[in-house]
């Protein structure tokens, strides 16, 4: 490939982006990072450019992603584009699924297209970033020429995409947190749980693990409404009343979320007809307390 790629920020979202657009064949002009000890990590898989210059690193390059963490964006696009670090025909990428590309505007001032090439995946370290960002989806965002080459990239880095609209970002990014960050909170709150009657963490995940592969492969098999199973899906009221009832008396803080979710899934028992109106209101009044016997 022609293009020049310079990679600012040689976090893990960076350098796993810098080793696989290197290996689908691009060249990686540069490598910027604030400390030099980040910057000999990613020697170890980069080459090129190695630098703390922000600016410098910018001024290698045809398409720059400032791969800082989400807060730190804005402030190093004003800075580089405030000493002359962006020229017209760049293409300036930020991986934020959060934030809007308005945070990119400095550099689109100085003549640079920009844009935003989310990748819907979670990362906690490089070598968990090179191995699960093929595959994975993209949110990109950007205008028409900015979209052809950020699904170009998706292409090289053998990802998928979704065009998202700047105004829509908000809500494209809940989603990505819920089902990511709120799906690791439900496992440690059920890990919580099983704590209280003595099996620890590990043990508790371990038991939980087949069941939660078990249940994502239904998910993907049948989809989310007719995945559903458990007490609710078969309109088991006295099961959830017990449920309540236990949290209630041993375990109060735990007791809102459980609520909350016994909701949803009413919802969508509702949804697959598999529960009446009238479970359904039963349902909903155990979970949300109501007593109806007077
Ligand atoms: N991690 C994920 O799961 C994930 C998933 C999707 C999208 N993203 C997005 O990817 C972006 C980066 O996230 P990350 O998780 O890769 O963060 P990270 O691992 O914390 O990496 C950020 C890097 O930016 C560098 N940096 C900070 N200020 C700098 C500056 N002024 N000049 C040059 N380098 C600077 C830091 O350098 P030093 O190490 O040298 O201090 C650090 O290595 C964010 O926009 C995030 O939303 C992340």
């Amino acid at each position: 490939m022609d293009s020049k790629i310079v990679i600012i920020g040689a976090g893990k979202a960076g350098v796993a982006l810098g080793i696989l657009l290197k290996s689908a064949g691009y060249d990686i002009a540069a490598v910027c990072s604030k400390h030099k000890s980040s910057l000999k990590k990613a020697s170890s898989y980069l080459d090129g450019f190695l630098t703390t210059d922000a600016v410098e690193a910018a001024k290698t390059g045809d398409i720059i992603f400032l791969s800082v963490r989400d807060n730190q964006i804005k402030d190093l696009c004003d800075s580089i584009a405030a000493k002359d670090g962006f020229k017209k025909g760049n293409y300036v990428f930020h991986l934020s699924g959060a934030l809007s590309v308005d945070v990119l505007k400095k550099a689109e001032k100085r003549g640079a297209k920009i844009g935003c090439i989310h990748p819907i995946q979670s990362f906690a370290d490089i070598k968990g970033a090179i191995k699960n960002l093929p595959g994975s989806y993209f949110g990109i965002t950007g205008d028409k020429s900015v979209l052809l080459l950020a699904k170009r990239i998706v292409k090289s880095l053998k990802g998928k995409f979704l065009i998202i609209e700047d105004k829509d970002k908000p809500i494209y990014h809940i989603a990505a947190c819920v089902v990511s960050n709120y799906l690791v909170s439900l496992i440690n709150y059920a890990e919580n749980l099983y704590k209280i009657i003595g099996i620890n963490e590990s043990d508790a995940f371990r038991a939980f693990y087949p069941l939660i592969k078990g249940t994502l492969d239904n998910i993907e098999k049948k989809g989310t409404i007719e995945a559903l199973t458990g007490p609710i899906v078969r309109g088991d009221t006295e099961v959830i009343l017990k449920h309540i009832e236990q949290l209630k008396k041993k375990l109060p803080d735990e007791l809102s979320l459980y609520r909350e979710l016994g909701l949803a899934a009413t919802e969508i028992a509702f949804k697959r007809k598999s529960i009446n109106r009238n479970t359904r209101k039963d349902l909903i009044n155990i979970l949300k307390g109501v007593k109806t016997d007077g």
